[in-house]
């Protein structure tokens, strides 16, 4: 007879949980086989795909260029203090259209009137990006700005603020005493300095910087002012803009290498941080008094620029709300993007005419014909000096502020003469070598300011050879104020004095090397002797 054998429940349950422990642990086993198996089954077949895929898929046809090194890229071909020389001698090897990296980021440079229109016009609107670099994060509001902001709402309110607020042909028209009080200033100052050596960059840069900083501020903050206690001096303001400019220029590593950036090997990050904490304060300062004046004012009429987008920052019918950073930010667009690029071009205009002393001459001619020795030159009398206009326009050609312009950022994919550009690909338009194009251009390096003489050719991005303020989207937003006070300055300085360098230099001797950066100056500044062409009372206005 079978025995049940009877064993102690405790038993029984340490016996029976043994036995679910040990069936677990032969499921879990298993499980883990089964797993595993899964996975190897998993990433062989992402690997099958991913092969597949790679064999499969339509080999990009990308622009011609240099062989990349590892992590640097082709950086190593634009070292050196003439990057844009560089890639100009780059273009004579690879063409209009070419690939380089900038360490880990493909850079495509499109170098003729073709690729130029493909970019800003064609395309425009897939490569209305900006690329995200160091100098928009830490001296511009994390890109609050114009200039680096993405494309957007924001972006696009931004634009239309400029076009119908700030730069409307009525709004220029109503700041117009302004730039001519300041222009002659500039013009007397010159007077008294008469026979001596004046360094012109200076003294185009404080012209520049007053108008800039009258327009946007309703101050002058380049001059002392005696009734109030300063936030900074004008020495101060100076710096701070010189140091804004140059940081915003750099070719700071990380923009191109960026696992490189948190080490700032050249020290920029931390200088744009400190620039970018300087200006704010200056910025909260001058809102601060912006907004205690339109306090309790009813119907309050701006003033200046930081005044209208103050007014516009309480529009409740705004697409995008203006805050308050959003005005400092464009407050900052406005005065750098407004400074620097007119004097730098007056400067190159006078060392041209210097090089070739025989152009003034035609120049006075015309002047002292439409003008006459009893008046200064207005803004509404450029229409009728084609020369002047004509100087203007072969400076910009040979001098471009921006070699490159500013980078933009493909959106998507797309194509640019027949070759495949990849989204998230920095796309620049070299407008410098445009400018030096023999196949558009006779004599391409040579200053002939008579080639626009009866050409319609003009710098509003309507003619791809000649781009000094980009076209497009993107195209420049100040650049009918960029374009009064270069040509105003240029016909009065001309109609006001004549030139000679100083001593005995000859024109051999006047350097003409440029420095690249934000805005390709001379390097060495010019120097320059002036005697008054005009009655001596037409200097005390
Ligand atoms: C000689 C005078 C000037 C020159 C040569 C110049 C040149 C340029 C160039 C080449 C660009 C880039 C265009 C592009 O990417 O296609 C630009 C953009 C810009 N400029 Fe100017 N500029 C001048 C004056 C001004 C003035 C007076 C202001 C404002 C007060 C200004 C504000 C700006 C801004 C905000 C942008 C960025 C536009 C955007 O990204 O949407 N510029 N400028």
């Amino acid at each position: 007879m079978p025995t049940i054998k009877k064993t102690c429940p405790i038993k029984r349950l340490i016996t029976s949980s043994a036995w679910i422990t040990a069936s677990t642990q032969i499921t879990l086993t298993t499980l883990k086989m089964e797993l595993s198996t899964f996975a190897a089954l998993l990433l062989a077949t992402v690997a099958v795909i991913t092969l597949f895929r790679h064999l499969t898929r339509p080999k990009l046809n990308l622009p011609p260029g240099p062989k990349p090194w590892p992590i640097i890229g082709n950086l190593n071909l634009l070292a050196g203090p003439l990057p844009h020389r560089n890639m100009h001698a780059l273009v004579q090897k690879y063409g209009p259209i070419m690939q380089l990296k900038f360490g880990s980021y493909p850079v495509v440079v499109g170098s003729s009137v073709e690729m130029a229109e493909a970019v800003l016009k064609t395309n425009d609107v897939k490569l209305a990006d900006r690329p995200k670099i160091a100098a928009g994060k830490y001296t511009t509001y994390n890109y609050s700005n114009i200039t680096w902001s993405q494309y957007g709402p924001y972006w696009r309110q931004a634009r239309k603020i400029c076009l119908m607020e700030i730069f409307s042909p009525k709004r220029l028209d109503q700041f117009e005493t302004v730039r001519v009080q300041e222009l002659h200033a500039l013009l007397r100052k010159l007077f008294v300095s008469a026979g001596k050596p004046i360094n012109a960059r200076d003294n185009f840069s404080d012209l520049s910087l007053s108008v800039i900083s009258r327009l946007v501020l309703g101050k002058n903050y380049t001059v002392k002012d005696g009734n109030q206690k300063e936030y900074m001096s004008p020495k101060e303001f100076k710096e701070m803009i010189d140091e804004l400019f140059l940081l915003n220029g750099v070719l700071d590593i990380g923009d191109s290498i960026p696992w490189l950036a948190f080490l700032d090997l050249q020290g920029y990050i931390k200088r744009m941080k400190a620039v970018g904490q300087l200006f704010d304060g200056f910025l909260e300062h001058t809102l601060n008094e912006h907004q205690q004046r339109r306090k309790g004012v009813k119907n309050y009429v701006p003033q200046d620029m930081m005044d209208i987008l103050l007014q516009l920052s309480d529009d409740p019918n705004l697409e995008v709300q203006l805050d308050r950073t959003a005005v400092k930010a464009f407050t900052m667009d406005l005065i750098a993007g407004g400074t620097e690029s007119s004097a730098v071009t007056t400067e190159w205009a006078m060392a041209e005419l210097l090089k070739k002393p025989e152009y003034f001459k035609r120049a006075n001619e015309e002047l002292d014909r439409v003008i006459g020795r009893d008046r200064w030159v207005e803004e509404k009398d450029i229409v009728n000096l084609p020369f002047i206009n004509a100087i203007c326009k072969e400076t910009m050609r040979l001098h471009p502020v921006s070699p490159f312009l500013v980078p933009r950022l493909a959106r998507e994919d797309i194509q640019l003469g027949g070759y495949d550009i990849p989204k998230g690909t920095r796309v620049m338009v070299n407008v410098w070598t445009i400018g030096r194009d023999a196949s558009i251009w006779e004599k391409p390096h040579e200053f002939c300011p008579e080639r626009f003489i009866g050409k319609s050719i003009d710098v509003k991005g309507h003619n791809f050879e000649l781009l000094p303020f980009g076209a497009g989207r993107r195209m420049c937003v100040g650049y009918s104020l960029g374009l009064k006070v270069i040509q105003a300055s240029v016909a009065n300085l001309l109609h006001g004095f004549k030139w000679k360098l100083p001593g005995d230099m000859t024109t051999e001797e006047l350097n003409m090397q440029e420095i690249f950066g934000l805005s390709t100056p001379k390097q060495i500044p010019l120097v320059a002797e002036l005697e008054p062409r005009l009655p001596a009372h037409m200097y005390s206005m």
